[in-house]
């Protein structure tokens, strides 16, 4: 492994005024998204949807850091036969792919998940790094509600959290490590924190134990929140000074950069949440995005599926992708947020 080649890999992912497109929908998940703009979830519309998105130069060059692919796209040439992981280097941003092959139920854990795709990983990325994919992404799944989350999903997903990531460095491939805790539920912000940290914790425990370097990797974990249900929605303020405190108590210095993903957060509340994070400053870490939904909310419904809406398509990628750009830096303000055609 080339650690000093990891790091500043995982330093370019986080540069500040940028972050992350996690466009590495599975085929059930891209088709839920464009089942909402009534699109038919086909190879080539599926093409033509990503490739507008990393056609869109403003966006790309100046805002994304790099971009999470699905193994369906990677592999994908745009319709001028040009390889889609080519218009992202193009564009100056670095392919990466999702490599976890989804969820499974967990034995003897009623309503508990644990990600799986460990079998085979190593001849994996060994495909995907010849292919130009720099960075991975594993997604663990912890959900919160009566008696659970347990120690038991807990461990076994940071366990495999860990495993992943040692076989991607193996690979000279950056892994974000991604605990997400969902936001699904009607707990409060506390109840969040709390499993958050917990999970966090047992996370960067078997990170050491399976001896990951932190300095060549991305942390991806989800923000201290209120569920969604909760009829008591923390602020913005209380969002950005739990989420601060909460990563502070968990997450190693030498952890170069943290990519949060939306989680189902709004667009603008995934904004304003970051850049409040980063107007508090004085960090040991970089503050990113690294989202799905609240950076292609906007483009997907502006696209439709009619190639006459690609550059509005484009325009609405672009604005988001600044917004969120500023945000990274401290540098949002909600006055920003104009209407884009
Ligand atoms: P969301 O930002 O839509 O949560 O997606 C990010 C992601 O990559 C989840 O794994």
């Amino acid at each position: 492994m080339n650690l000093a080649e990891l790091n500043k890999i995982a330093v370019a992912m986080v540069t500040p005024g940028k972050g992350i497109l996690a466009a590495d929908e599975s085929s059930g998940t891209i088709k839920k998204r464009f089942d909402a703009i009534k699109v038919e979830s086909t190879e080539d519309n599926r093409r033509d949807y990503r490739e507008m998105l990393f056609r869109s130069t403003e966006a790309m060059s100046k805002y994304i850091s790099g971009v999470i692919l699905y193994d369906e796209t990677i592999w994908q040439n745009a319709k001028d036969g040009t390889p889609l992981v080519k218009l992202i280097e193009q564009a100056g941003s670095i392919p990466g792919i999702k490599v976890d092959e989804g969820t499974q139920a967990l034995p003897q854990c009623p309503g508990e998940l644990v990600t799986v795709g460990l079998d085979k990983l190593a001849e994996r990325l060994k495909k995907y790094y010849e292919r130009g994919a720099r960075f991975a992404k594993w997604r663990a799944v912890i959900d919160i509600g009566s008696g659970i989350p347990t120690m038991t999903a807990i461990s076994v997903n940071a366990h495999a959290l860990a495993r992943y990531a040692a076989l991607c460095q193996a690979a000279q491939i950056v892994p974000i490590v991604e605990p997400e805790v969902l936001m699904d539920g009607d707990h409060v912000i506390d109840r969040c924190y709390e499993v958050t940290q917990r999970v966090l914790n047992k996370t960067f425990q078997e990170l050491r134990v399976q001896r990951v370097e932190l300095e060549g990797m991305v942390l991806k974990p989800n923000m201290a929140i209120s569920g969604k249900k909760c009829p008591k929605q923390a602020s913005v303020a209380e969002v950005a000074e739990k989420t601060v405190r909460m990563l502070k108590a968990c997450v190693p210095a030498a952890v170069p950069g943290i990519a949060f993903l939306s989680g189902g957060q709004s667009d603008e509340e995934a904004t304003a949440h970051l850049d409040a994070m980063n107007k508090i400053g004085n960090l040991p870490w970089k503050l990113t995005f690294s989202y799905g939904r609240a950076l292609q909310a906007a483009p997907q419904k502006a696209w439709s599926g009619k190639s006459e809406n690609v550059a509005a398509g484009q325009r609405a990628f672009a604005h988001r992708a600044h917004m969120n750009g500023l945000a990274s830096r401290g540098n949002w303000e909600s006055g920003l947020e104009k209407k884009v055609a």
